[in-house]
């Protein structure tokens, strides 16, 4: 049977979107995986009042079960309400979507947003398999985020090669093309917690810590000339904060050298037609730094919510920062 997200009091990004660009802001695209997670963004978006996306990856499906999180975001909006954020704004949006029939179960289950990620695909073959997915979800009113341009990664011989970009000459045909809803960009950003390699940084001489190498705003500048107020989205967007990483790393942990992108450079891209930030790695790093300090600092704590707690404190005032301090979408849905 199929249900439609309306019925589970979700929207879709396309006003969202529309008001974001508009507005020199960018809506938060927070990833989860468990209830402490969702609980986190939930209180932090609804303290703010800012919209908000929640994503479900395919390893959250792994992990938890599509069906699973599915209800828990419909829980997510009545757990809004009861927190007092009168008419929440919030979208359930299939990540990397990586089939027509994912996403087609997506579209069926009520999520009101899904992307088919493409992006490994030859030119044509994306555009055709976005096509397909753009015209089942439109039946639904749901809105699909497509990807031109490959992410890199800290394991490719040069990561962030120039060759990996979006080409800003493709992005007309292809949205032309495929009607997609938004369009994720390379334009520098790459997944997880070692985003460079400290070949590729510089040094701060003071901290001795590693600076990454700026995000290409000139492809981004001209894929906006290209498509001018078309919705922007940025994945692989965490800043892998050091307080985190340090945590981690004074409690047991081993990550060495990880980096991500400046809260400044994300700070310039929400004023511009990014209008989706996407986070996952943040969280996970201050889950991880709370979850080790607890069990350090109380070695005889065994009972989850002894650790979680903290765990899910910490996560909230990294959404809270992320939503006031980097993507200024605070305010934006009363
Ligand atoms: O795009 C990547 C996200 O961080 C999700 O990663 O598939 O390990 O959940 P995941
Ligand atoms: P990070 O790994 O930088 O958090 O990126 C997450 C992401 O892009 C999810 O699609
Ligand atoms: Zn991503």
């Amino acid at each position: 049977m199929k249900v439609s997200f309306t019925e589970l009091g979700l929207v879709n990004t396309r006003e969202m979107f529309a008001k974001a660009v508009k507005g020199g802001y960018a809506i938060p695209a927070f990833n989860f995986n468990n209830m402490e997670q969702l609980q986190a963004i939930i209180q932090a978006s609804a303290e703010t009042k800012s919209p908000v996306i929640l994503q479900v990856s395919k390893g959250a499906r792994n992990y938890a079960n599509q069906t699973l999180l599915r209800y828990m975001a419909q829980g997510a909006v009545e757990y809004a309400k009861e927190l007092g954020w009168k008419k929440p704004q919030i979208v359930l949006h299939l990540d990397h979507g990586d089939s027509f029939e994912t996403c087609k179960s997506c579209v069926d289950f009520g999520f009101s947003s899904v992307m088919i990620d493409g992006s490994a695909l030859p030119y044509d073959e994306n555009v055709k398999l976005t096509r397909k997915v753009v015209n089942y979800a439109h039946k639904f009113d749901v809105t699909v985020e497509a990807e031109l341009g490959v992410l890199a990664g800290v394991e490719d011989e040069v990561s962030a090669a120039e060759s990996h970009y979006t080409r800003p000459e493709e992005v007309i045909d292809f949205v032309k093309k495929t009607k997609c809803d938004s369009l994720a960009i390379s334009i520098g950003t790459s997944h997880g917690a070692y985003k460079f390699t400290p070949e590729q940084c510089t040094r701060d001489p003071q901290t001795g810590r590693l600076v990454p190498p700026p995000l290409a705003f000139d492809v981004l500048k001209a894929i906006e000339k290209k498509l001018p107020g078309f919705p922007i989205v940025l994945h692989g967007s965490s800043s892998v904060p050091q307080e985190y990483v340090d945590m981690c790393n004074t409690y047991g942990g081993n990550l060495p050298n990880a980096v991500g992108i400046p809260e400044e450079q994300l700070r310039k891209a929400a004023k511009s037609a990014v209008c989706k930030i996407n986070i996952d790695s943040d969280s996970r790093l201050a889950m991880t730094g709370a979850i080790r300090k607890h069990l350090s600092d109380n070695p005889g704590h065994f009972d989850p919510r002894q650790y979680l707690k903290p765990a899910r404190e910490e996560m909230k005032k990294m959404y809270v920062h992320k939503i006031i301090n980097v993507l200024g979408s605070n305010g934006k849905a009363r």
